[in-house]
């Protein structure tokens, strides 16, 4: 294809950022000002150069991930071995190591092979799953970049006994492939050990970013999802967030509105509402990069802060009939961001029938994907005459492409973010902090103190508040 076509499919697949339904202009003043966002001027160029710098120091990993050069390829070809080898991947990974998958395998429902993503350890649904796999024809992804996440591990352990007796000692190790960091972590110790095939989380990519990594490819590739596409998508959106100006630059200008949303009218909730139910998880790996990235104690100089949005999952149009009520009319302390897609990739029309009743016939002849976007539209408006603050994401059609954009946009707005907020979006203390108390308690050692520490807790728990 020459290029200027190529670039003219690229444009009518861009996902853009409309912010019509976020200024004080259209809703009044619960919406946000320019000069709101004109006063934070300097602040914006400090944080996006410092950004950049970082970035051009290769401390910042998620950004370069769309062009991953000859990784790429050890990914694909251990996928395309897997798929000649195996029908069904299961993923043993949780948070950053799991979401991303359920995302790309949520929105791209025509997987060619079978892939399963187990990351919780309710014995009840995971044995569940186990129960109903065919062990021979199945190949277990685990994904740690620690190494030693508590519930990925266990989940490996019950499973590698599974294997051991049904293959033995030599065979089940096939039936493995470790997803984990280079040169650290116990399961990196293991694969040196054992010899089970692996691919590495690159250096300085956080779970929650690591989608774009083999963390998120080799499921892909192994479902047969369209990766290339997928990261031309990220790079595409990395090349329209290019500029320093939050007027152009969709995930600056993003951030920025939840950033001033969030800090000057008190909005301190966001709820992501994709009219597709493809895109529901998306709304889920969204609500985790935000609230572990922003959600934070303290500022990178060590100040108090305690800042960061809740973001909250909805979906259209099915919470039209049930969280919009208070959307619309409890406290005005949240922003819904909208994702209409114009395009399903399918059509079911609603057929002509029952022309004598009015609350029937005026659907026949329409179609229930064009009925779901004018709902969307219809909650966009309700929400904005209600004065109820409105981002909305225009997204040409779920695909590779705009799934990747998808992911930079937010990743991008994120680092940004946190930067507004002046506390570091790469860490996850809170999150580090309950996994040494699960440690503790199942009697890791080095963790001895803190065991103690869950027990005079829980003595201090008084009967009469259990009612
Ligand atoms: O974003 C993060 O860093 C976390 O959500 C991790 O992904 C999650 O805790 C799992 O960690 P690991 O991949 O080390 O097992």
């Amino acid at each position: 294809m020459p290029d200027y076509r190529r670039r003219a499919a690229r444009e009518s697949m861009t996902v853009r950022v409309d912010a019509n339904g976020m200024m004080a202009d259209a809703i009044g003043p619960h919406g946000v000002s320019r000069p709101e966002i004109d006063a934070l001027r300097s602040r914006i160029e400090k944080v996006s150069h410092g950004l950049r710098a970082r970035r051009e120091s290769g401390e910042i990993g998620f950004y370069d991930l769309h062009s991953p050069g000859a990784v790429l390829d050890d990914i694909k070809s251990l996928g395309s071995e897997l798929r000649d080898e195996f029908d069904t991947l299961v993923v043993l990974g949780i948070g950053g190591s799991a979401l991303g998958t359920k995302t790309l395998l949520g929105a791209q429902p025509d997987a060619s092979r079978q892939v399963l993503v187990a990351d919780n350890v309710d014995p009840s649904s995971f044995g569940q799953l186990l129960d109903e796999l065919n062990l021979e024809r199945t190949v277990f992804n685990v994904i740690s970049k620690s190494g030693s996440t508590a519930e990925t591990m266990a989940q490996f352990l019950v499973v590698r006994d599974m294997l051991l007796r049904a293959f033995g000692a030599v065979d089940y190790v096939k039936h493995v492939v470790l997803t984990t960091d280079a040169e650290h972590g116990a399961l990196r110790q293991i694969v040196h050990d054992e010899g089970f095939r692996s691919l590495a989380v690159p250096d300085r990519v956080g779970g929650r970013f690591s989608v774009l990594t083999a963390v998120g490819l080799l499921p892909a590739v192994f479902a047969g999802l369209r990766t290339d596409e997928l990261l031309a998508g990220a790079k595409w959106m990395d090349e329209r967030c290019a500029s320093d100006d939050v007027w152009t630059n969709p995930a600056y200008l993003f951030a920025t509105l939840l950033y001033v949303a969030d800090t000057e009218h008190r909005q301190n909730i966001v709820a992501m509402m994709p009219y597709s139910d493809r895109l529901l998880s998306l709304s889920a790996w969204f609500s985790q990069l935000w609230a572990e990235s922003i959600g934070k104690a303290v500022t990178v100089d060590g100040a108090p802060a305690h800042v960061g949005q809740t973001p909250l999952v909805a979906v259209g149009a099915t919470d039209q009939h049930s969280l919009l009520q208070l959307f619309a009319e409890g406290p005005f302390d949240k922003v819904v961001v909208l994702l209409r897609v114009e395009d399903h990739g399918r059509e079911i029309p609603i057929p002509c029938a029952y022309s004598d009743l009015e609350s029937l016939a005026y659907l026949g002849g329409a179609g229930l994907g064009q009925l779901l976007n004018l709902e969307q539209r219809a909650t966009e408006v309700a929400l904005g005459k209600a004065g109820r603050p409105v981002l909305t994401l225009n997204v040409p059609q779920v695909n590779a492409f705009t799934l990747g954009q998808l992911f930079f946009l937010f990743e991008a707005a994120v680092a940004f973010a946190g930067g507004l907020y002046g506390v570091d979006p790469f860490d996850q203390p809170g999150v580090e902090e309950s996994k040494r108390l699960t440690y503790a308690q199942m009697g890791r050692a080095g963790f001895e103190n803190r065991r103690a520490e869950v027990e005079a807790w829980v003595q201090r728990k008084r009967d009469e508040l259990i009612v």
